[in-house]
């Protein structure tokens, strides 16, 4: 944990929008894109906006089950950083960066607590820990060189997924100077967009769309779709309409993303959605 109070960043789009989102819907989030665009920086903003304290793992390929769930030693028991995470009670900013660096089981750790469980069995210590509301895992890999399969389908398909490209150049210039700045966008006036909420989901054009993305990913056409969504990404897609983000952009984050990191693919899909969504 540190002070992240003086945490300058810029957004580039409804990047903190997604994450309040998924913060009140208690859902994970993962940010992808390439090397030093900001996604460190901005879970260090989001975690101050929300005014929560963070917890981070950065992951490599040394990372285990037990660096995040803990272990015991010869006098006495240690948190792991999921563990320690999660004894805030009033929640807490949980952060596990280049996730997909991690050795296949500490991924799995995970597993229960991007669920709608939320909750981390620590059996080794006698207890199973369940998330405060206000508890919020966020995620971040770079898909260029990590390679995408490192990331089971399993494991991208429980996280809403917002992809963070390499600026445009008067949005770079802005970024550039303001860094240099140090102070001028310190998070207290910061303003989180409100929505107002959508109680007219259309849920039987997502399950139509999920059932396109299914066969889509059974056909030769899929180049980079590993697996069709599963229902878990329908209910979620479904809350971020129903708290009010446009139907697109929903879609897009909690159905496309989830499933691929290749452009060309994910316009296709886009495409399909528009068929159905205007
Ligand atoms: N939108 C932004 N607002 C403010 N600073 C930014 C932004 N994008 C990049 N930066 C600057 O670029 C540097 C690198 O950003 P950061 O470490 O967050 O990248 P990253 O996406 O986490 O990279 P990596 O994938 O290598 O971990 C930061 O120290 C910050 O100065
Ligand atoms: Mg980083």
């Amino acid at each position: 944990m540190f002070d992240n109070k003086r945490t300058v960043y810029v957004p580039q789009g409804d990047e903190l929008d997604i994450a309040v989102a998924c913060h009140r819907l208690q859902l994970p989030l993962m940010l992808r894109g390439p090397t030093g665009i900001g996604k460190t920086t901005f879970v260090y903003y989001l975690s101050s906006v929300l005014n929560k304290p963070l917890v981070e793992e950065v992951c490599t390929e040394d990372t285990l089950a037990a660096d995040l769930v803990g272990r015991r030693l010869p006098d006495g028991w240690v948190d792991g950083s999921a563990t320690s995470s999660l004894r805030h009670k009033d929640g807490a900013v949980y952060y596990l960066d280049e996730l997909g660096e991690a050795r296949p089981n500490a991924m799995t750790v995970v597993h229960s607590l991007t669920d709608d469980r939320r909750t981390l069995d620590v059996r080794v210590n006698g207890e199973v820990l369940r998330a405060s509301d206000d508890w919020m895992l966020i995620s971040s890999y770079n898909p260029l060189y990590q390679l995408q399969n490192n990331v089971k389908p399993s494991t991208a398909q429980r996280f809403i997924t917002l992809d963070i490209p390499f600026p445009e150049s008067e949005l770079e210039e802005r970024i550039v100077s303001e860094v240099i700045k140090g102070d001028s966008l310190i998070t207290e006036n910061v303003s989180v967009k409100k929505y107002k909420n959508n109680g007219n989901v259309p849920i039987n054009k997502l399950v139509k769309l999920a059932n396109d993305y299914r066969r889509l990913a059974q056909s030769a056409e899929s180049v980079g779709l590993r697996e069709g969504p599963g229902t878990r990404l329908v209910v979620r897609t479904a809350k971020l309409i129903g708290y009010g983000l446009s139907e697109l952009r929903a879609i897009e984050v909690g159905m496309i993303n989830p499933l691929t990191y290749d452009s060309e693919q994910k316009v296709g899909m886009t495409d399909i959605a528009r068929k159905l969504f205007r």
